[in-house]
């Protein structure tokens, strides 16, 4: 591993050039940052964890034909996945009110939205990301109009697989955060999805008690980060303390609510 290339350093996630060309190991570290770094923290055993949630998404993912840049986990904190030229906006998917869609609207949290709402956000640490409307996207030219319509297109998919999928084991997916990347096979390019799916960019909330399963925990000192990460693994059958490598698929996890 150390004799690897070393191709981008992130806040969570370190890449490493691949075995072939047009490839990349994405390694999980086990760092935890928020609000631009302002606060950051090893959190031991996180990206073991994201790595395997995140390797257990995209294959489902890959199964109901979503197309996305994951090939195959290799090791505990580390997946191939195939290089893509990151468009760099981010997509937030929000089902439910909270964060910063709540701080900006008054939208009390846990507030049930009248629809899905998408929003774009502009990739930059430096500025904190911020908010952007499809005009700036495409007169910045970070995408084109037709690309913005694939990214809506899969980020909604996404949406509706990933929500059905959390709530059949009990966890409701309140908003989440893609970036997907621009895939060139042969000739033909096309839009994919990208970099992690995790209790790092979804909120999670406990369909009965509304306890927060993701890095809310972190974000608002909340403790117990590595064993909500670790209660939606094992929810989704992915993990189980006397069988870390078998997935058994997600348990059926009964609701009151309906
Ligand atoms: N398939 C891919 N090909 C190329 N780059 C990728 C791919 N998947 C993810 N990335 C990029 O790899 C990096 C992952 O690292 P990490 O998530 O730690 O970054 P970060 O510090 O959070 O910065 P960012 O704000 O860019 O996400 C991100 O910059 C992401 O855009
Ligand atoms: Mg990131």
């Amino acid at each position: 591993m150390s004799r690897r290339r070393r191709i981008y350093e992130g806040k969570a996630k370190t890449l490493y050039e691949g075995p072939e060309p047009g490839t990349l190991i994405q390694f999980f570290k086990d760092d935890a940052t928020a609000f631009n770094k302002k606060k950051h923290e090893i959190v031991d055993g996180k990206g073991v964890l994201n790595n395997r949630i995140s390797e257990y998404i995209f294959t489902q993912l890959t199964r109901v034909g979503i197309p996305n840049h994951f090939i195959k986990r290799i090791n505990m904190r580390e997946q191939l996945i195939k290089e893509v030229e990151i468009i760099p906006v981010e997509v937030i998917v929000r089902n439910i009110s909270a964060g910063t869609l709540s701080e900006r609207l008054g939208i009390p949290e846990g507030e049930v939205l009248p629809r899905s709402i998408i929003e774009f956000c502009y990739k930059k640490d430096e500025l904190n990301d911020p908010l952007v409307s499809e005009e700036h996207i495409t007169a910045f030219g970070w995408a084109s109009p037709q690309e913005i319509d694939d990214m809506m297109a899969l980020a909604i998919r996404v949406n509706d697989f990933l929500s059905g999928l959390f709530l059949g084991v009990g966890i409701q997916l309140v908003d989440f955060k893609i970036e997907l990347g621009r895939l060139w096979e042969n000739d033909i390019m096309r839009i994919v999805v990208a970099d992690e799916i995790s209790p790092d960019s979804c909120r999670l909330w406990d369909i009965k008690t509304n306890e927060k399963m993701d890095k809310d925990r972190f974000r608002r000192d909340l403790g117990g980060l590595v064993d909500s990460y670790q209660e939606v693994a094992r929810r989704l059958g992915i993990m189980n303390e006397n069988d870390p490598k078998r997935g058994k698929g997600p348990v059926l996890v009964k609701s009151d609510k309906t």
